[in-house]
């Protein structure tokens, strides 16, 4: 099994996942940029069932070789630029890694497909894996379906609908047996530290201002992160070829709300010195340009269909979240070294 970004947040939990529970072999393909770290992969690395491959999937030659030499059954792409804000202040990288990119990736599977026997083809797949922010923004009500038309705002979900069209072109023009996952906002441990949550819990605890955008009640619908490498192994493994699978947690939360839940934590668990309250700290800051109001994903077809659910509820996982952070503040000193310093970033202008 081929995964391409397994050393970022949501590949190197898929990575810890096969690895642990199933007896695949599984080749993991990453460029390493700021986001990509194989301290992620410490509790695997050393598995005989485990290799790594410093490769950018925009070269078609050294990606053609990877499947030359490993004869992957499957690849599942999860290699992508994907923090909004840094699409805002730069579009550059997300339409080179998640539009040139895939589009390599493609190009380099069609041809080992087309050459494999009849067998190996039946097996073959090519998991995409892309997010909710395709379908746009939501008013108050409604939920993404599979079916939802797509309304990208950003440059980096345009780029990634971009590539969900090229991995439906070659499904349909060349049969390359390919699937598409759509997920909502992950959460847990090894989330690279500019996202929102541990963005939060981070300045909590370095007593600078928390920074909510705008009013704080843009909705985000909230997955916990081993729930999505599951569900991943489920639709590669059961999913339909040619099929879309949406990925929820049925967590949706406004931002304030999840800020909040992550102050009272931490003053539970690390309360302050002088008594004072984390939510103190927050700021409400200048808007995202272009701001999505609210996403939330019907995750009825996946449960349906090829019966899985969440088994994470947001309590627990964010409990635990907040945990794993406290104990691993090496980890965030170690992956932000030199290239991030929890600065506002996408603020336009
Ligand atoms: O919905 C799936 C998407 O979720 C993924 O495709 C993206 O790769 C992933 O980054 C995430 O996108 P968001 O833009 O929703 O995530 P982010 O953590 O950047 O922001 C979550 C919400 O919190 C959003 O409404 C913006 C807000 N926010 C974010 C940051 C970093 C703040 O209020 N303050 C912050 O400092």
């Amino acid at each position: 099994m081929l995964v391409t970004g397994g050393a970022g947040f949501i590949g190197s939990a898929l990575i810890r996942y096969l690895i642990k529970e199933t007896n695949n072999t599984v080749i993991n393909v990453d460029k390493l940029t700021y986001a990509g770290h194989l301290e992620n992969l410490e509790p695997i690395e050393n598995s005989d069932h485990y290799h790594f491959e410093q490769v950018d999937i925009c070269e078609y030659e050294a990606m053609k070789e990877i499947f030359r030499s490993y004869k992957p059954d499957a690849i599942m792409h999860l290699a992508a630029e994907s923090h909004v804000d840094r699409s805002i202040d730069g579009s550059v990288e997300f339409i080179r890694t998640n539009i040139v990119g895939t589009h390599n990736l493609l190009e380099v599977a069609k041809e080992y497909y087309l050459g494999l026997a009849d067998q190996k083809k039946k097996q073959f797949r090519f998991l995409h894996v892309s997010t909710d922010e395709v379908y746009g923004e939501l008013g108050e009500v409604g939920f993404f379906k599979e079916t939802t038309p797509y309304d990208p705002r950003s440059p980096y979900s345009a780029s990634k609908a971009s590539s969900d069209h090229l991995v439906r072109a070659w499904y349909h023009t060349y049969d390359l047996p390919v699937l598409i996952t759509n997920c909502s906002n992950n959460y847990g441990p090894y989330q690279f530290p500019e996202k929102l949550i541990p963005v939060v819990i981070l300045k909590a605890l370095q007593g600078k201002d928390i920074p909510v955008y705008g009013s704080g009640e843009n909705v985000r619908d909230w997955l916990y992160v081993d729930d999505h490498a599951r569900a991943l192994y489920k639709v590669l493994e059961e999913g339909a070829v040619g099929e879309t699978y949406n990925i929820g947690g049925h967590n949706e939360k406004q931002n304030i709300e999840v800020v909040e839940t992550i102050c009272s934590i931490l003053d539970n668990v690390q309360p302050q010195d002088d008594d004072k309250l984390y939510k103190e700290q927050i700021t409400f800051v200048t808007d995202r340009p272009g701001h999505d109001w609210r996403y939330a994903i019907d995750a009825s077809k996946i449960e349906e269909k090829l019966g899985w659910k969440p088994e994470e509820t947001f309590d627990s996982g964010i409990k635990k979240t907040v945990q794993w952070y406290l104990s691993n503040i090496d980890w965030c000193q170690a992956v932000t070294e030199n290239n991030y310093g929890l600065e506002r970033l996408g603020a336009g202008g």
